[in-house]
């Protein structure tokens, strides 16, 4: 039994922030944040918009471009770091608006990787036989932890979120998927308060201590090896080489990192998805979101390979090989 990826979708808020604005809240500059980047603009939901409302358009995308309905899901799982609440979680949500209610549903939190651990546990049930129909999502509104006094960080980060609809075949599907995590690395990428560790207080608040901190030139090294490493063992995985791939859909962090870590893999960059330009990182949203515009724009035929890879917070990593149907 294998996992096929039936239909994707994704959505992203139409409010629009661009390098210009960002100029104007903190001290940078256009040229510098293309360079260092290659961000040019991202999209922010209002205050009144969370994850689950836009985890919802995408899925309803995903379901309607995989025929499938509402009530033939047997698990929804959303990765995110922004959940509307710690608890309900958010594919409980997004189980009552669909009415599935013949869905398990529960979060995963992999940050950036998110969406690829989401397919890694999608693919377990699946090639069990336990669960046929499995709705996965990345949804993040990350300008909702994001600090727009902070150079190091406000300019990196957008809101979005994609789907897909994975479902019980004959073929792959999904041929390789790996997972994996080094913990020692956890202080690169932080949340620090808001949890049991440091629950919300004034003085937290004051602190700023519920904005993402980052250290981006450790992560940045870590980005490069880690994309590189574990395609290839995925790609050796499927039985294939770099050069066998249709398309190469990589997490969005930095253009920086997916052009080294694609010269090393010797992908041709045409193959490569880039939406980051137009997105910034959507964390776990950004590798779905990428897969679904790819398919909408045509871009992947059937019986094509297609890698995607991703690294983040965690710190966590993950690969998959799919073959498109
Ligand atoms: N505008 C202008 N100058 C800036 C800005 C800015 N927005 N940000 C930093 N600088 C300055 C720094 O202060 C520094 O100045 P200094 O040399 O006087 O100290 C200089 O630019 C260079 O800073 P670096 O941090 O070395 O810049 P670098 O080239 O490493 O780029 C960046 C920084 C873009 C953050 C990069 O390191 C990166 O992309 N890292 C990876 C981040 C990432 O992938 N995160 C993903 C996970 S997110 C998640 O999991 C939720």
């Amino acid at each position: 039994m294998y996992s096929v990826i039936k239909g994707v979708g994704h959505a992203v808020p139409e409010r629009v922030l661009t390098n210009q604005q960002l100029e104007e809240m903190v001290d940078t500059n256009d040229e510098w944040i293309v360079q260092r980047t290659g961000i040019r603009e991202r999209r922010i939901t209002d205050a009144n918009t969370a994850t689950s409302d836009l985890a919802i358009q995408a899925a309803r995308q995903a379901l309607e471009n995989a025929q499938v309905a509402p009530e033939d899901l047997d698990l929804i799982i959303v990765a995110t770091v922004t959940p509307d609440h710690a608890f309900p979680s958010t594919s409980c949500l997004l189980q009552r608006e669909l009415e599935a209610w013949g869905a398990a549903a529960f979060d995963i939190e992999a940050a950036c990787t998110g969406f690829i651990y989401c397919l890694s546990i999608a693919d377990q049930f699946i090639k069990s036989g336990t669960y046929r129909t499995v709705l996965v999502l990345g949804a993040e509104t990350l300008s909702k932890i994001t600090d727009y006094t902070d150079r190091n960080t406000c300019i990196l980060f957008g809101d979005g979120a994609g789907a897909a609809v994975l479902q019980a075949g004959e073929e792959p599907g999904l041929m390789a998927v790996e997972i994996g995590a080094d913990g020692r690395g956890g202080e690169l990428l932080v949340q620090p308060a808001g949890g049991s560790r440091n629950p919300a207080s004034t003085e937290t608040v004051k602190n700023r201590q519920h904005f993402i901190k980052m250290a981006g030139r450790e992560v940045f090294k870590f980005a490069v090896r880690i994309m590189v490493e574990s395609s290839k063992r995925v790609l050796e995985q499927a039985g294939i080489s770099g050069q066998d791939l249709a398309l190469l859909v990589p997490h969005q962090a930095n253009l920086r990192i997916i052009d080294s870590a694609c010269k090393r893999l010797a992908v041709d960059p045409e193959k490569v998805v880039v939406n980051l330009d137009r997105y910034g990182n959507m964390s776990a949203a950004s590798i779905p979101i990428a897969l679904s515009e790819a398919a909408q724009q045509g871009r992947i035929a059937s019986g094509d390979h297609v890698l995607l890879v991703g690294f983040g917070g965690g710190l966590t990593w993950g690969a998959a090989v799919i073959k498109w149907k």
